[in-house]
């Protein structure tokens, strides 16, 4: 199996994305049984749908909290963890995931740059932060108001809104030697740039999952196989 040299020098940026939950048993978005083959984007990741359809919108968030909750980290996640724990500062994680199987398997290092599925925000942006909220609402009626009278929508970056943490984000690209992606198929911008803003500093791009996604000529090496079953024996750290 390929390996991974990671040497003392190295400062390591790892992009995950729908597939490494994939082993736990959360759907993809873009499988043929994945979330978009049953829901449309337009109806339940968009700001025009929350204000046309905030019931429809906790709805499907509400559903994807039940699943996420009844999911557990699988050795992709644990192996991750891992890494972080022997590379310490070295190491950063971004995840496009809002499931918390990441903190879940104990990485710290981390940040989730399309939101949490475990919390909730004003609608009005009033400038208060998002807050705890892990409730399977059934209704709209349930949902709470923020204290400037907003209703709390998802903390989840819909279609169209601009990703959390873009500037933390890139400065730790700009300081990667090595960067490994997991379980994206590369669709999504801006994350799926992200390999070509690391090859621009000139670290070594890897691409951990069972096909090529759709970026991956930018990758320096394409390793093909499941995160839960790759990532445990990839890293070599010297
Ligand atoms: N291990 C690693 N990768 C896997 C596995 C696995 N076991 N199973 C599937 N994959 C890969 C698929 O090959 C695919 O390339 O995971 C990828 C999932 O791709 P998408 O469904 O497009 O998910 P993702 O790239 O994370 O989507 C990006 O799109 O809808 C939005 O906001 C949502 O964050 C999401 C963004």
């Amino acid at each position: 199996m390929a390996s991974i040299s990671v040497a003392p020098v190295d400062r390591v940026f790892v992009l995950t994305g729908a597939g490494i939950s994939a082993e736990s048993g959360l759907p993809t978005f873009r499988a043929e049984d994945g979330l978009w083959a049953g829901y449309s984007v337009e109806d339940v990741c968009t700001p025009e749908a929350w204000k046309r359809d905030p019931a429809g919108v906790w709805a499907f968030y509400a559903a994807r909290r039940a699943a996420g909750l009844k999911a557990e980290p699988n050795p992709g996640h644990i192996a991750l963890a891992r890494l972080e724990a022997r590379l310490g500062d070295r190491f950063f994680l971004c995840t496009q995931n809002v499931d918390d199987l990441h903190e879940r398997a104990g990485s710290v290092r981390l940040v989730h740059m399309h939101g949490e599925l475990a919390k909730a925000r004003c609608e009005r942006e009033c400038g208060r932060p998002p807050v705890e909220d892990r409730t399977i609402y059934r209704s709209l009626d349930e949902v709470g108001r923020c204290p400037c009278g907003g209703r709390l929508r998802p903390h989840i970056v819909f279609f169209g809104e601009i990703p959390l943490e873009m500037e933390h984000i890139e400065r730790e690209i700009a300081k990667a030697s090595l960067m490994v992606v997991v379980g994206t198929s590369g669709s999504v911008y801006p994350a799926a740039n992200f390999v070509h803003w690391a090859r621009q500093g000139g670290a070594r791009t890897v691409y951990v999952g069972p096909e090529p996604p759709l970026n991956a000529s930018a990758f320096t090496h394409v390793v093909e196989g499941k995160a839960g079953e790759v990532l445990s024996g990839l890293f070599q750290v010297r």
